[in-house]
C-alpha cells in the first residue's frame, strides 16, 4: 500500500502534568525550538490538560505558532448534567484541533469501553475536530498471541458507523500497554507490523482510499534516540508521545527527528 500524501503527526499527550504557567513555558520554548521548516514537513500538537489550554491557544495564536491544540479526552453529549465533563463543543471552542479518543489510561483507570469511545469519536467529528483513537494490547494479551485481535477488534469498534471520508481523515494511535510510560519501546518492527495490522483493518471496514490515508501513529517510550527508526517504517506516519514531550528540548528532538536519528 502506497504510503505517500501522509504528512506525519508528532502529538505531545501531556497527561496529567503541567500546570498552565509550566504549560505556557513549555510551548514558548517549543516555539523557539522549532522552525518553519519542521512545520513543512511534520504537523505538530500539544495536548495538555483541560486547565491549560486556553492559556495555552492564547501563546500559539498571539505568536502565530502552527502548533495544533489538542485535547486528551472529551465527553460526547454538548452540555447538561455530566459533573466534571468537558464536552466537544466546549474544545471547538478553544480552536481544538484534535482529540486523543480512547487512550488506554481512560480505558483502563475510568473504564471506558469501546462502545463509549465510538460515541466520542463520532462527537469530536461533529464539531469539525479530528478524532486521534487510540488502541493497544497488554503485555498478557501480547503474550497469549492475542495482540492482533485486540487492536483489529479495538479499531473495527471505534470506527463503526463512520463514513468513510472521516476514517480517512482521521488518526489511529496504536499504543502498547506494556511500552507506555516503561521505556521499553517495541522494536520498529513489531511497531510496524502491528501499525499494518491497523491499517489493514481499516481497509475492511472502510476500504482501501481510507486505509492509504488514514494517519497512524506509533506511542509508548517514543524518544529523539528512536523516534527516527520508527518513522522509518512505511506503516507509521507519526508518534503519541507522552513523557518525552514534557520538556520542549526532548519534544523537539522527535519533531526533528530526520536530524536526530
Ligand atoms: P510514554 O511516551 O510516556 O510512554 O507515553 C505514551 C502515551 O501513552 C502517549 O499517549
Amino acid at each position: 500500500m502506497a504510503a505517500t500524501a501522509r504528512t506525519p503527526l508528532i502529538s505531545g499527550n501531556w497527561k496529567m502534568n503541567h500546570n498552565h504557567f509550566e504549560a505556557i513555558q513549555t510551548v514558548q520554548k517549543l516555539a523557539y525550538l522549532l522552525h518553519a521548516d519542521d512545520y513543512e514537513v511534520v504537523d505538530v500538537s500539544v495536548h495538555p490538560p483541560f486547565t491549560d489550554i486556553r492559556s495555552v491557544q492564547t501563546v500559539l495564536e498571539a505568536d502565530e505558532t502552527p502548533i495544533r491544540i489538542g485535547a486528551q479526552h472529551c465527553y460526547f453529549e454538548e452540555k447538561g448534567a455530566f459533573t466534571g465533563e468537558v464536552s466537544p463543543a466546549m474544545l471547538a471552542k478553544l480552536n481544538v484541533e484534535l482529540v486523543i479518543v480512547g487512550h488506554s489510561e481512560r480505558r483502563e483507570i475510568f473504564g471506558e469501553t469501546d462502545e463509549l469511545v465510538n460515541q466520542k469519536v463520532k462527537a469530536v467529528f461533529k464539531h469539525a475536530m479530528t478524532p486521534i483513537l487510540c488502541c493497544g494490547e497488554t503485555l498478557a494479551e501480547r503474550e497469549a498471541g492475542g495482540a492482533e485481535e485486540k487492536v483489529s477488534g479495538q479499531v473495527r469498534a471505534g470506527l463503526a458507523g463512520l463514513s468513510a471520508e472521516q476514517v480517512a481523515s482521521m488518526v489511529i494511535a496504536y499504543e502498547p500497554i506494556w511500552a507506555i510510560g516503561t521505556g521499553k519501546t517495541a522494536t520498529a518492527d513489531d511497531a510496524q507490523a502491528m501499525c499494518k495490522v491497523v491499517r489493514d483493518t481499516v481497509a475492511e471496514v472502510a476500504g482501501e482510499e481510507a486505509a492509504t490515508s488514514v494517519r497512524i501513529q506509533y506511542g509508548g517510550s517514543v524518544k529523539g534516540s528512536n523516534a527516527a527508526e520508527l518513522m522509518a517504517q512505511p506503516d507509521i506516519d507519526g508518534a503519541l508521545v507522552g513523557g518525552a514531550s514534557l520538556v520542549a528540548e526532548d519534544f523537539a528532538a522527535i519533531v526533528q527527528y530526520r536530524s536526530h536519528g
